[in-house]
C-alpha cells in the first residue's frame, strides 16, 4: 500500500485509489465491493458519473460488516454546474451527492468552464463549505497554472489537490512542478491513457523485464513522480492488480526512459475547451 500524501489541509490523501467514471450504475455496487475487498482506500466519484446512489448504496452495505472503517476511507465528489454555476448550485450539487453517497470526504470543482468565467465563485462556495466543516477537503479538477493562479490570488486559498489527466504520454511536468511550489497534490485521472499506454512498447519492455503488468509499471512511475491517481477498472482481478505496486520499483533509467515518451498526447478535452 503506497503511503498517504499529506495535503495543505493538515489531512491526507492515499496515493492510489479507484475511479468510477464509465463504471455502469448496474456494475458500481460490484465494482466498490471488490474495491474495498481488495484493500482500497480512495474511491473517486463524481455527480457526472451518474452512479452516487449506487456507490452510497454499497457502501451503506460495506458499513454492516464487521471490521469496516468509513473513518479510513476517502470518497470524493466533484461538483458538475452545466445548468448553474450559481453559489446555491454549489450548494444543491453538494447536498445532493452528499445524499446520495452518505458523506464526500474530498469536494472538487470537475472543470473550470472558463467561457462562462464563473470558477472563482464556485471556488468560494467550496471554501464555504469547507469552512462550515461540511467537507475535510477542497480542490480543484482540470485546472491549468492560470485558473489555480486566478483563484489563489482572488481568494487566498490554495487548493488541497488538482485532479487532472495524465498518464505517461502527458506527464504535466510545468503543473506538476507549480503544484509543488504551491503545495498541491498533482492525482492523475486517466493514469492508464484510458488503456492506451498500456500498449507502449517501451512500457511493455519494462513491464516484462520486472515481471509485472503494464499497468503495474505505469502505476509504479506516477507513485514514483509523488502524484496520486486513480486508475478505473470494472474487473476485481485488475483492482487487485493496480494496487499490487509495492514489490518492486522502477530505476532511474526507467523513469527516464518513460519520461521520454511525452508527446502531448490527451485521451480527453483540454481544460480550455469544455464549458
Ligand atoms: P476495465 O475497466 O475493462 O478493466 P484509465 O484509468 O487510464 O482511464 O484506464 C482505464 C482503462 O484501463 C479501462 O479500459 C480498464 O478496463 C483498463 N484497465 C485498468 N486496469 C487495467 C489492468 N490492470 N490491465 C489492463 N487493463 C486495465
Amino acid at each position: 500500500m503506497p503511503a498517504d500524501l499529506p495535503l495543505n489541509d493538515g489531512s491526507a490523501l492515499p496515493a492510489l485509489g479507484f475511479g468510477l467514471y464509465k463504471v455502469a450504475p448496474d456494475e458500481t455496487g460490484a465494482v466498490v465491493a471488490a474495491g474495498l475487498e481488495a484493500g482500497y482506500r480512495l474511491i473517486d466519484g463524481a455527480e457526472l458519473y451518474g452512479n452516487e446512489r449506487e456507490l452510497g448504496e454499497a457502501l451503506r452495505r460495506a458499513a454492516d460488516a464487521p471490521g469496516f472503517d468509513r473513518e479510513a476511507l476517502t470518497v470524493t465528489s466533484k461538483f458538475w454546474g452545466e445548468a448553474s454555476q450559481e453559489p446555491a448550485a454549489v450548494r444543491a450539487a453538494f447536498d445532493a451527492s452528499e445524499r446520495a453517497v452518505g458523506r464526500i470526504d474530498v469536494y472538487m470543482i470537475h472543470w473550470p468552464r472558463p467561457a462562462r468565467d464563473r470558477y472563482v465563485d464556485v471556488w468560494r462556495a467550496l471554501v464555504e463549505l469547507h469552512r462550515e466543516g461540511r467537507v475535510r477537503t477542497i480542490g480543484v479538477s482540470n485546472f491549468t497554472e492560470q485558473h489555480l493562479e486566478r483563484i489563489i490570488g482572488e481568494t487566498g486559498v490554495t487548493p488541497a489537490v488538482n485532479q487532472v489527466e495524465s498518464h505517461p504520454w502527458l506527464p504535466q511536468r510545468e503543473l506538476r512542478a507549480f503544484h509543488a511550489r504551491h503545495g498541491i497534490v498533482t492525482q492523475a485521472w486517466s493514469p492508464l491513457g484510458r488503456s492506451r499506454v498500456l500498449e507502449d512498447p517501451t512500457i511493455g519492455a519494462i513491464a516484462e523485464r520486472l515481471g509485472v503488468s503494464p499497468a503495474q509499471a505505469i502505476i509504479r512511475w506516477h507513485l514514483q513522480t509523488g502524484g496520486a491517481l486513480v486508475p478505473k477498472s470494472t474487473h476485481p482481478h485488475r483492482l487487485r492488480e493496480n494496487l499490487d505496486v509495492d514489490r518492486f520499483a522502477l530505476s532511474d533509467a526507467d523513469m527516464a526512459a518513460i519520461a521520454a515518451l511525452e508527446t502531448g498526447e490527451r485521451t480527453g478535452t483540454h481544460p480550455d475547451e469544455r464549458n
